[in-house]
């Protein structure tokens, strides 16, 4: 029996799992001392959780435990990254950055901007290439200067799902003596992500797009030489070796690591599973409603998109009004951790699509928890509204 309403947002969150609401629960009622608390078993044993919480984590990413900061999520981090890279006395002013990358990326690097950092935007791809969104390595190449910080260039888009060649980023800025970022925030618990075998040097992910709770995430900082130093965003206790001072989020930590752990029992049967429901969506709106378009890269090329990711425009709807006649349709017009700001997203506009274009432009995130059933409802009720729509516009089709 089909449960309205349906919800295929899962870039924006995702509901937690029932197995990791109930790796949680000791942890506030039993388990509820201060990890930081070294002088009784209250806290030892919360920093045990702690502990395993870490490994666990740290494993999964290609990390070690020590290479692992937790944040309160992936805007943390990337604040984290990039400002406290930036307080450090160091050799440069110059960051090099996407145009395409998520505002906890674009915002920080304004503000360095207005502190007299120089920052340089890359471009991607456009919508008629078939590597639609991918950056141009040749160009980060010779954006590379000798007073650069920083790249920061995410792994996966949160509205088109692409994937950025990061290995191939990674090498390159190796081998300039580059320090890299990557926002993995969508990336990891979907696809595998090494960090070591990136070479990033920071990376920023959040325990809430994978099945986990809300206000904890992890910044991977690696260790080794050259030392990746970072300037505390905020003082106080000295948590985590004084990165991140705060009492740690114990059932968030471990919520974290059992969202994790699951998605890596799950791994590519389940993004196979995703696949095959996203591309049935994606051919029934094509082939069922004129004039409707798939943004960033082709679905059929799955090294360049995220599995349960899908952008579509339909040419002559006004988005917002399509979202808002589809009440038990839970999607996204644009990014929803930015569905504030009333603006075109940032995204489409720089794969060249038109303000009208992107303004017809909806964004499906398909989860764990969506079945073959909630993709037949999306589909006859995308259909319905567009037609409607279009037919109050005197638009036929
Ligand atoms: C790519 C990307 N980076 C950062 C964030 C912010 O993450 P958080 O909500 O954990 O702060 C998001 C959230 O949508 C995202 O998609």
């Amino acid at each position: 029996m089909l449960q309205k309403p349906v919800y295929m947002d899962n870039h924006a969150t995702t509901r937690v799992d029932p197995r990791v609401v109930e790796a949680m629960l000791p942890f506030f009622t039993e388990t509820y001392g201060n990890a930081g608390s070294i002088s009784h078993c209250f806290g030892w044993e919360a920093q045990d959780a702690v502990d395993a919480a870490r490994t666990s984590i740290a494993g999964a990413i290609g990390a070690t435990a020590k290479e692992i900061v937790f944040t309160s999520g992936a805007t943390e981090s990337n604040n984290l990254a990039l400002r406290g890279l930036a307080d450090r006395p160091r050799r440069g002013k110059h960051l090099v950055t996407v145009c395409t990358e998520h505002k906890a990326i674009l915002d920080p690097a304004k503000r360095l901007a207005r502190r007299g950092f120089e920052v340089t935007y890359l471009h991607v791809a456009p919508q008629t290439a078939a590597n639609a969104g991918v950056i141009d390595l040749q160009e980060l190449a010779d954006s590379l200067r000798p007073d650069t910080l920083l790249v920061s260039v995410m792994l996966a888009n949160n509205e088109i799902g692409v994937l950025q060649p990061l290995a191939e980023i990674g090498a390159l800025c190796r081998s300039h003596g580059v320090l890299l970022h990557t926002d993995a925030t969508q990336a990891v618990g979907k696809i595998p992500v090494d960090a070591a075998a990136l070479q990033v040097d920071l990376m920023s992910f959040s325990a809430h797009k994978m099945y986990g709770p809300k206000g904890v995430g992890a910044l991977y900082v690696r260790r080794g030489s050259p030392r990746v130093r970072l300037e505390p965003l905020q003082d106080g206790g000295g948590q985590e070796g004084g990165r991140r001072s705060g009492t740690l989020n114990t059932p968030g930590i471990v919520g974290f690591a059992k969202a994790l752990e699951l998605c890596r029992e799950e791994g590519a049967d389940e993004q196979r599973r995703l696949q095959t429901m996203r591309d049935r969506l994606a051919t029934a709106l094509s082939d069922q409603i004129p004039n409707v378009c798939v943004n960033g890269p082709p679905l059929a090329s799955p090294e360049l998109r995220l599995a349960g990711n899908l952008s579509c425009c339909f040419e002559n709807v006004d988005g917002e009004a399509l979202m808002m006649s589809m009440r038990n349709l839970a999607v996204s017009s644009g990014s929803a951790c930015t569905s504030t700001n009333p603006e075109p997203s940032h995204v489409l506009r720089a794969l060249g699509l038109s303000d009208e274009q992107t303004r017809a432009s909806l964004r499906f995130g398909l989860g764990r928890f969506n079945t073959e059933e909630e993709v037949d409802f999306a589909i006859e009720t995308v259909k319905d509204a567009v037609t409607r729509l279009r037919a109050m516009g005197g638009v036929d089709g």
